[in-house]
């Protein structure tokens, strides 16, 4: 009964991957003004797509760029997935470092590169693919989908959280599907059973009035620039722990039925230093494995600092102000507000004399469990099984995704967190890729899932 919408997507895949080109090429970086155009451009794009297959699409208008709304509901009985996708991007810089420029999709050694190619444009597409496949080669899905896509993921997702709030009563499903994570190695099908949260803020320093001669005033003015750095030197000892008194006070670790199986994955501390991180060696908290420092431990980043003279040459001066941009990632059950109160109050106290410190929450974000015995999950499992030829792992993720938080929160749903990224994506970074052969495994498994459970209806 599948091979039909199956037979389809293989047939049409090299279609499927032009069609996400035309996705690709446009721009879409949300957190850069002057993409404004780029967004409307990019949703009007899937609002177009979602139309020609026959599912009833919109654009739904926020404080920031359009979500993109799609159902298809007949269906009676079956379940409902809602999908969740982003079509916006990161930006591009450092822009020398790419291979191929970000918005010229090009295929090598069967990879495709791009921007958004992996996070999330390809995954989000993979979707469409899936659904376009069923459509034609059935005329109908096997269950009803409503897919809701936003323009903001990578930058606070205020948009979609404001609609979900106000909007719940438009989503009502079952579950949650969402294909923005990764498998855990190449041909390891992967379902993720929780994400950390984040907590995003900006610290500023100020010191004198105005800038000064380090010459004149070196030795008496208060330095903001390292005051900061005081700061950020105490935050977090070289052990990895974050010196905020309660902290750690609400983390729980997973069961160690968990943490048992986690020790059973392959997992080969020197290539993941090598390949994954290139540096000389792992830091963080040598009393847990990498793995569970990743996916069940809270930690604190540093993301930039701004502040004095970093042209060339050399001007002496004491600047009279400094900036950093400061993230904690936070597990169950710590909350992102509480988090947050501790940090401003811990960075209050470490100010340095004569540095008054500002602190501000960019945007915090809960983290979140999915049980991985659901009905749908289960379900999952078995279209990765049919399409990978293997059982799926079952791990965490360190990433964030704010949203699915929202989804359990306000609409009591569990997620499926189903993805087709691999560890050398380069998400975020120059060159990122997908692996071609997960995007169209990605859209027989979309294919499979959905059959499955409409067959169990
Ligand atoms: N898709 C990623 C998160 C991700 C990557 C989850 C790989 C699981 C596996 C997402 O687009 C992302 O980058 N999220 C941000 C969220 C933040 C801006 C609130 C993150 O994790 O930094
Ligand atoms: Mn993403
Ligand atoms: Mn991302």
């Amino acid at each position: 009964m599948t091979e039909g919408a199956l037979d389809y997507a293989r047939d049409h895949g090299p279609r499927f991957v032009e069609d996400l080109k035309e996705l690709l090429r446009i721009p879409s970086i949300s957190t850069l003004p002057e993409h404004a155009g780029d967004m409307v451009r990019a949703a009007g794009w899937l609002r177009d797509r979602f139309e020609s297959l026959g599912i009833a699409s919109r654009l739904i208008e926020g404080s920031g760029p359009p979500l993109v709304y799609g159902e298809w509901l007949e269906a009676p009985g079956a379940p409902t997935v809602l999908v969740y996708g982003h079509y916006d991007i990161q930006p591009v810089d450092p822009i020398d470092l790419w291979s191929t420029p970000p918005f010229e999709p090009t295929e090598r050694a069967g990879n495709l590169y791009a921007r958004g190619a992996s996070d999330d444009k390809g995954q989000t597409f993979t979707f469409l693919c899936a659904a376009e496949s069923l459509l034609k080669a059935k005329g109908s899905l096997p269950i009803n989908v409503r897919f809701l896509l936003e323009g903001q993921e990578e930058c606070g997702g205020k948009v979609v959280k404001e609609y979900v709030q106000a909007h719940g009563d438009n989503l009502q499903a079952d579950f949650v599907q969402v294909a923005d994570s990764g498998m855990y190695a190449p041909g390891i099908p992967t379902i993720e059973t929780g994400l950390r949260g984040v907590v995003y803020t900006e610290v500023r320093a100020w010191g004198p009035a105005h800038d000064l001669h380090s010459g004149l005033y070196g030795g008496v003015a208060p330095n903001p620039l390292i005051g900061l750095a005081q700061v950020l030197a105490d935050i977090k000892d070289r052990d990895g722990h974050v010196s905020i008194p309660g902290f750690y006070a609400d983390v729980v670790m997973p069961p160690d039925s968990v943490l048992t199986s986690w020790r059973a994955l392959p997992f080969d501390d020197a290539a993941f230093l090598r390949d994954e991180i290139g540096a000389s060696q792992l830091v963080g908290e040598t009393e847990f494995t990498p793995l569970e420092r990743i996916w069940a431990r809270p930690t604190l980043d540093v993301h930039g600092i701004t502040g004095g003279f970093t042209g060339s040459g050399a001007k002496t001066v004491i600047p009279a102000e400094a900036s950093a941009k400061i993230s904690m990632r936070i597990v169950p059950n710590q909350r992102a507000e509480r988090i947050f109160e501790l940090f401003r109050g811990r960075v209050l106290e470490l100010a340095p004399p004569g540095i008054q410190l500002d602190v501000a929450l960019v945007h915090g974000d809960d983290p979140v469990l999915v049980p991985d015995d659901s009905v749908y999950v289960q379900t999952a499992r078995e279209a990765l099984h049919d399409v990978f030829g293997r059982p799926a792992v079952m791990g965490r993720s360190g990433g964030s995704i704010p949203i699915v938080g929202v989804f359990k929160e306000v609409l009591k749903l569990d997620t499926v967190l189903m993805g087709w990224g691999l560890p050398d994506d380069n998400l975020h970074a120059p060159n990122e890729k997908i692996s071609l052969e997960n995007f169209h495994r990605g859209i027989e498994a979309t294919v499979r899932f959905w059959e499955k459970l409409g067959q169990a209806g």
